[in-house]
C-alpha cells in the first residue's frame, strides 16, 4: 500500500486476514514519520520511503548538518541521509538516472552513524510533507485529476 496514514491504515489492517507487508510513505530526514512509524510497526508492516532524498529539497545534497556528519565518515550528505533512514529500519528506494549516483546511494553499508549523529539528524524533522498534504481534500481532487474542474 502507499500513502496510508495511521487512521486509514489501522482501519484496513484490522479488517484483513493478512496484514499489509509494506506501506510506502514520503519519508526523509525532513519528514521522518516519527509517530506514524509506531503504528505501522504495531501491525508488522514495513515502512518504505518514497522521496528518501526529499527530491533534493531543503538543500539536502549540500545540507550543512548532513555534509558535516558525512565529512567524519568520508560520505556525502545524500549517503548520510539514506543511512539515517536505514538505521531507523525504513526501506529506501532512492531514484537516480545516473549510474554513479546509483552506486553512491547503495554505498552506505560500511559505516554507522553514532547516537550524536542520529540526534542531530532527528532534529531536522519538520514533521510535515515537503510535497503534498494527502489529508487535504483539495490534494485528493488534484491527485484524481479534478484540480481544474
Ligand atoms: N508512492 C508515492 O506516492 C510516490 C511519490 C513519489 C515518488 N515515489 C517513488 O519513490 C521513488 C524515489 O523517490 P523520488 O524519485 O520521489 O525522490 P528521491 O529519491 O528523494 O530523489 C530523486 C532525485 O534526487 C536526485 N538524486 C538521486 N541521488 C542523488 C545523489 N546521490 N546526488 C544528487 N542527486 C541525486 C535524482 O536526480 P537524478 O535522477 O538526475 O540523479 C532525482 O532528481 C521513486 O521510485 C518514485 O517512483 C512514490
Amino acid at each position: 500500500m502507499s500513502n496510508f496514514f495511521p487512521d486509514r491504515f489501522v482501519d484496513l489492517a484490522e479488517n484483513v486476514e493478512v496484514p499489509p507487508a509494506v506501506n510506502q510513505m514520503e519519508t526523509h530526514v525532513f519528514n521522518q514519520q516519527a509517530d506514524n512509524r509506531t503504528w505501522y510497526a504495531k501491525y508488522g508492516t514495513a515502512l518504505e520511503s518514497w522521496g528518501p532524498l526529499a527530491q533534493g529539497k531543503n538543500n539536502l545534497f549540500a545540507h550543512p548538518v548532513l555534509s558535516g556528519i558525512g565529512e567524519e565518515y568520508g560520505k556525502t550528505a545524500a549517503q548520510v541521509a539514506l543511512r539515517y533512514l536505514l538505521q531507523r529500519d525504513v526501506i529506501i528506494i532512492p531514484k537516480s538516472v545516473h549510474r554513479e549516483r546509483m552506486a553512491s546511494n547503495l554505498d552506505i553499508l560500511d559505516f554507522q552513524l553514532d547516537d550524536a549523529d542520529m540526534a542531530a539528524i532527528t532534529a531536522l524533522d519538520e514533521g510535515k510533507s515537503l510535497f503534498i498534504e494527502h489529508t487535504d481534500p483539495r490534494a485528493v481532487e488534484f491527485l484524481l485529476g479534478y484540480g481544474s474542474r
